[in-house]
């Protein structure tokens, strides 16, 4: 069964919206096979986000990422990321379908509510990042 990795970032925990988020993955099919609130040094989200690096958004997206506790979620189904992509909407809230997460919740194209794998291979290596495998079910 396929999985991807959510992280509810710092302004929807802030907003106290975990279990409306959790709720959504559950009622679209999806299982959540592990869960955990978690802080993130500036290390890690530094490691995390690598990838964007050399973008002009990075040291505001590693400062937003590190401001409060997260939570990362393994979620697991049939087309798993890309239902998950779907639930969440587009990067940009204001560009975001209505009903989606990021319409409902989010405030800004940083503040936005919540993180997706865009791919299954990078699922497995954000999978790997956060948890140990007999953390995972
Ligand atoms: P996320 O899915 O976590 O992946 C990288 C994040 O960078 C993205 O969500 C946004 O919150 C943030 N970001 C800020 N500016 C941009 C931008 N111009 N394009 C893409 N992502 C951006």
């Amino acid at each position: 069964m396929e999985q991807t990795l959510s992280i509810i970032k710092p302004d929807a925990v802030a907003k106290n919206v975990v279990g409306q988020i959790l709720a959504r993955f559950e009622a679209a099919g999806l299982r959540i096979a592990a869960t955990k609130k978690t802080r993130l040094s500036r290390v890690d989200a530094e490691a995390f986000y690598a990838i964007h690096a050399e973008r002009p958004f990075f040291k505001d997206l590693v400062d937003f990422m590190i401001s409060g506790p997260v939570v990362v979620t393994v979620l697991e189904g049939e087309d798993a990321m890309a239902k998950n992509r779907e639930l969440m909407g587009a990067t940009n809230p204001a560009e975001a379908e209505p009903g989606t997460i990021r319409a409902d919740f989010a405030d800004s194209i940083d503040a936005n509510a919540v993180h997706g794998s865009d791919s299954v291979e990078n699922a497995k290596i954000e999978i790997n990042f956060f948890f140990a495998q007999r953390e995972i079910h």
